[in-house]
């Protein structure tokens, strides 16, 4: 079984997920989060920092580009290639409402035949290795239905697959039924992505689908950064002696993030966005978002942080299915 770090914009850069391989195990591979199509005909290095080898030493990493047409996606997919990246990762999932307008990440899905046009160009033009990140569709999980045995035509190296539908968002559930169709149905090796916030969760889809053996992980990751070896163990009970190991990743992000980013207002707001996701982990969840988002420079939030390190009970990853309730505003 593999697991895989799903890629976050805002999260998962570089900073993070070497950060996070030097404090945590069990991810085995990462989709870094999308580069915007359209960088031009030449691509400048600078541009896919993100991606650059010394940057990628620690976690294998595949490229992911969101695009709607071979023009803007082929100079990028060349230069990845050629730069040593032999897979590329097209993102046919993103569910925000400007970008699924202009017909790109999940806004594709709801024109099969622009995604068989474009697909074509792909594997007509490009040396890469092709794979997909979708949903179930762009307004209907009906849409699958004809995407997939179009998808099916083509020798993609894996798809994986998102089971809610871009309207969605992230509200709602993810659509079990709607997967179990897929895996039925698709050709390709299949990964699952979406609510494993919790061992539990991950045992029920795992015995649900015991023919899938690549799972991805996204926010249930940044809530409990133990949550990859809590699954690999099959078992969450050492977790309680081993909350340290949380608080030194955070160091070491905190330091990298200084180190890389130049504004002291950027560094800040970087620093206080993680904690959307890490406030999750403790039971006065609340109360530690609205302190850290009070914070207005670097001393003040690392007086705070100390506070919470202190005072605050960490609950993720204490049980077998500890439950992860999203603020609304996530
Ligand atoms: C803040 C945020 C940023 C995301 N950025 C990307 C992205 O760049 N590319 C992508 O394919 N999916 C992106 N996703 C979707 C995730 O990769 C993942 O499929 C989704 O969050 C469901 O998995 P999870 O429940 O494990 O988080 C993003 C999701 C969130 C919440």
């Amino acid at each position: 079984m593999q697991l895989y770090l799903a890629p976050l914009q805002g999260y998962t850069e570089f900073l993070f997920r070497n950060a996070y391989a030097r404090h945590f195990g069990g991810i085995d591979h990462a989709i870094a989060p999308f580069l915007p199509s359209g960088l031009g005909a030449t691509v400048k290095h600078r541009r896919i920092r993100d991606l650059w080898k010394e940057h990628n030493e620690k976690l294998s990493v595949d490229p992911q580009i969101l695009g709607k047409s071979a023009p803007e996606i082929v100079p990028v997919a060349k230069y990845l290639f050629d730069y040593g990246y032999d897979t590329l990762n097209i993102n046919m999932g993103c569910p925000i409402p400007t970008i699924r307008a202009k017909m790109r990440g999940s806004g594709i899905l709801a024109y099969p035949e622009m995604v068989e046009m474009l697909l074509e160009k792909l594997f007509n033009d490009l040396q890469n290795k092709i794979s997909l990140k979708i949903r179930l569709g762009n307004e209907s999980a009906e849409e699958i239905k004809e995407l997939l045995p179009i998808i099916n035509q083509f020798p993609i190296k894996e798809l994986i697959i998102h089971p809610r539908i871009g309207t969605q968002m992230y509200e709602g559930t993810v659509d079990l039924a709607a997967f179990s169709w897929c895996v039925a149905h698709a050709k390709a090796p299949l990964v699952y992505s979406g609510d494993i916030f919790d061992l539990n969760t991950y045992r029920k889809l795992r015995a649900q689908f015991p023919g899938i053996n690549r799972w991805m992980i996204g926010r249930g990751l940044l809530f409990s950064p133990f949550l990859p070896e809590i699954i690999k163990k099959d078992d969450c009970k050492w977790v309680k002696t081993e909350y340290h190991r949380f608080w030194e990743f955070h160091s070491d992000l905190e330091e990298q993030i200084l180190t890389f980013r130049d504004r002291p207002k950027n560094q800040l707001n970087k620093l206080k966005e993680y904690w959307r996701y890490y406030a999750q982990a403790f039971q006065d969840s609340k109360q530690i978002f609205y302190q850290i988002s009070r914070v207005d420079d670097i001393e003040d939030y690392r007086k705070v942080v100390n506070e919470i390190r202190k005072k605050s009970i960490w609950k993720a990853g204490l049980t077998e299915t500890d439950q992860f309730r999203f603020m609304k505003s996530l």
